[in-house]
């Protein structure tokens, strides 16, 4: 397949001439206004028109219409982002999602007029609950991060009420998201680092070196950023619980275990999970996210409030849980990717385990295609099969030809596939971390491992050539020290338009 993704000159939309009285105002809206504006305190009242740009509707059609020939998403290729869980998002939820009865609704309408939604909530919170293993789920987080936070204070206000303020340290392995360690270092922990043994797994006997009075729980995620199983979990749950202290999973990684094995059943006690990840709701620009943040035994007396509850005869929103850590975002977190993970997991039904088995099907099918490549290797759990993921290592490429992980994902790029997650986790030496999921056919896995095949070969007969990509993409090689550096990125719009106006080139 001959990839060419489109390459429009398109101008940011400030930058098109602007003045051009495109919709007149009728006079009796602009009396309205006036009338409104004289009743609002006068210091919030604009001085000056909004500096927005004033362009023709066919215009603004066609600059978005380019913009969107220039992307690239799930929905023209794969994106294999290995710990970000790119699915396909089917399009009857989201078709379902957009519903008035679910846009066109406010959080502050009497209970009574929304027992639909807050049904579909309390649902999902009980599936959740049953798919991992936990008494209770909130939907609250807006992502995963939040959910870890929140996670974690649960932990905190918990060890506090059993009086053991002295448990300030939370462990976690080497290989962890970096979510993980920041989540409980703003929650007031310790972070006492692990590292992974060279099966892969966790190293128990590091765990059993560090735990101890201080030791407020770990954080894991099982299967591991390295795609792999932890095969002594349940002695690091009784490690961890032979000290007093908690287990809590970081569930970005389910989708390689999701209907087989529970976090519950693994000995966890605080679980998120991330909706815009297994659960196939939009990530990022398609977001908002949702996270999940579920409870077992103890533990569900300090989940977040409001809970959606039933008391046999309507919904409703709990806010009496005993010693709740209180909020964590706004109303009833974002309902929205709820409807979808609802949508996804009523489709799929019992057959819901068979999503873990594919994905697991596809990155081992993958994976055997890729370890025998010149210039690979496998540096943690050889010879092991991978769960939801696999991370392979080019760093025998890279000294045998100077040819980097970033430069055989820009040469991907060139052949139509987005680039799987680089240099992640740390702990492995240019890698490339792919992550299939169960979306992806066949054909398009074996187009794959056909390309990594060719940039390979040519990394060993003309390594310049894969220096030289992408060449077929909207965007060419970047300038990372400029793409990144703050005086040439703008990060508001605001700031752009200053600079714009400075006439600086940041963008
Ligand atoms: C292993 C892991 N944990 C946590 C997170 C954080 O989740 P979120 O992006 O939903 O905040 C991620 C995100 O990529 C992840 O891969």
């Amino acid at each position: 397949m001959v990839f060419r993704q489109a390459k429009w000159g398109e101008k940011v939309i400030l930058e098109y001439p602007s003045g051009k009285p495109t919709f007149v105002i009728d006079e009796d809206f602009t009396d309205m206004g006036r009338e409104y504006l004289s009743r609002l305190p006068q210091d919030i009242v604009r001085r000056e028109p909004p500096s927005i740009p004033d362009i023709s509707e066919v215009e603004v059609a066609r600059h978005f219409t380019r913009l969107s020939q220039m992307a690239y998403g799930v929905d023209t290729g794969p994106v294999p982002l290995g710990s970000c869980t790119m699915k396909y998002n089917p399009k009857v939820n989201e078709e379902v999602a957009s519903w008035e009865e679910f846009t066109a609704i406010h959080p502050y309408q009497d209970e009574e007029t929304v027992q639909g939604v807050l049904q579909i909530i309390y649902e999902l919170q009980k599936w959740l609950a049953d798919l991992t293993g936990m008494d209770v789920c909130t939907i609250h987080p807006p992502a995963g991060a939040a959910g870890e936070f929140a996670g974690a204070l649960m932990i905190k206000k918990y060890l506090i009420d059993k009086g053991f303020e002295n448990k300030d340290e939370m462990i976690v392995p080497e290989s962890a998201h970096g979510t993980n360690p920041a989540s409980a270092v703003m929650a007031g922990f310790k972070v006492v680092k692990v590292p992974a043994n060279e099966a892969g797994d966790t190293d128990l006997e590091a765990i059993k070196a560090v735990a101890g009075e201080r030791t407020a729980g770990i954080m894991l995620t099982n299967p591991s950023t390295l795609g792999l199983f932890e095969s002594r979990i349940l002695e690091i749950a009784d490690t961890i619980h032979s000290v007093n202290g908690l287990l809590y999973y970081d569930g970005a990684n389910l989708n390689g275990i999701l209907g087989i094995v529970r976090p519950g059943d693994m000995g966890f006690d605080v679980v998120h999970l991330n909706l815009h990840k297994t659960f196939s709701t939009p990530h990022g620009g398609g977001g908002p996210g949702g996270g999940v943040l579920c409870a077992k035994g103890p533990l569900k007396d300090y989940i977040p409030v409001p809970l959606v509850d039933y008391d046999g005869r309507k919904y409703y929103l709990n806010y009496g849980i005993p010693r709740t850590i209180g909020r964590i975002t706004w109303f009833y977190g974002n309902v929205i990717p709820a409807v979808k993970a609802f949508m996804y997991i009523l489709a799929l039904g019992p057959a819901i385990r068979e999503v873990a088995e594919i994905a697991v099907l596809n990155t081992n099918y993958l994976m055997k295609k890729l370890v025998d490549l010149p210039g690979v290797d496998l540096i943690y759990g050889k010879g092991r099969w991978r769960k939801h993921e696999v991370v392979i290592s080019f760093d025998r490429l890279h000294k045998e030809t100077g040819v980097s992980a970033e430069d055989v994902a820009k040469a991907l790029l060139d052949r139509g596939f987005h680039a799987p997650t680089i240099y992640f986790p740390l702990i492995v030496p240019e890698a490339h971390m792919i992550e299939l999921t169960e979306s992806e056919p066949i054909e398009m896995i074996d187009a794959i491992a056909e390309a990594y095949r060719e940039i390979v070969k040519k990394a060993y007969e003309a390594p310049e050539e894969i220096k030289k990509t992408p060449r077929n993409t909207a965007v060419g090689r970047l300038d990372l020290m400029l793409a990144n550096h703050p005086r040439t990125v703008s990060p508001t719009y605001k700031l752009m338009k200053e600079r714009l106006l400075r006439g600086e080139p940041g963008k």
